[in-house]
């Protein structure tokens, strides 16, 4: 009986064991600046990639009115999906100083760096790749989103979006922001929050 408990107990403390290196990897991290911009250019790419090839396809397939329906319904997934593909992301967002979906809508932090990204765009600067705010728990990587043609059938000028589009647009959001947009413009910025170990 005895010789029982002990199995069992070796065993509860070889699970302990492994689970604690289990989480401990659950929780990776990142310890230099130069490999926090790599996996952040990584991720975003990835993301970004994803988004725009269900936009094409969705486009491709039905239309702009169609796509916006793929859009509001893989937005969201997609972005947390591509959150929890590594363990050392602590978070993805897309956001913007004007917003379609509320949700996306910029925190104070987000907010500073939209408007020091808003300014260089004002003052015709050349706009960086990324931006990177090192703090004692994460890091912060910020990529600006730029206007691109395929953007412009649901984020351009009113008189420029298709009839059937626009009114979709004011039906699923009614505060949508995110119109008047023309190629090149600023749009937004995708945040990358990673762990930072030490
Ligand atoms: C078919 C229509 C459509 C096209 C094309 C499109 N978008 Fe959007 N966009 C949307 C919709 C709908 C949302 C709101 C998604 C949601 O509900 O999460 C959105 C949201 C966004 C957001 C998040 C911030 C916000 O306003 O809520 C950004 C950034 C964005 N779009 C950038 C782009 C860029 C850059 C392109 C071109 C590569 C693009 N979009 C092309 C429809 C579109």
């Amino acid at each position: 009986m005895s010789g029982l408990i002990n199995k069992i107990l070796r065993l509860a403390v070889y699970t302990l064991i492994t689970c604690t290196g289990a989480c401990a990897q659950s929780l990776a991290s990142i310890e230099s600046k130069e490999a926090a911009i790599e996996q952040a250019q990584a991720v975003s790419n990835s993301f970004l990639g994803s988004l725009k090839s269900e936009l094409v396809k969705a486009m491709a397939e039905g239309g702009p009115k169609n796509a916006i329906d793929v859009c509001s319904r893989k937005a969201m997934p997609l972005t947390e999906s591509s959150a929890k593909s590594a363990s050392y992301v602590a978070g993805l967002k897309r956001t913007s100083m004007r917003v379609r979906n509320l949700s996306n809508a910029p925190d104070e932090r987000e907010l500073k760096v939209l408007n020091h990204f808003a300014s260089l765009a004002a003052s015709n600067e050349e706009m960086p790749q990324y931006y990177l705010q090192v703090e004692k728990e994460n890091f912060h990587f910020y990529k600006p989103i730029i206007v691109d043609a395929p953007c412009l059938s649901c984020h351009g000028t009113k008189a420029s979006l298709a009839p059937d589009v626009l009114a979709e647009l004011a039906k699923r959001y009614p505060e949508d922001q995110a119109l008047g947009y023309s190629l090149g413009d600023f749009r937004g910025l995708l945040h990358v929050t990673l762990r930072r170990g030490n």
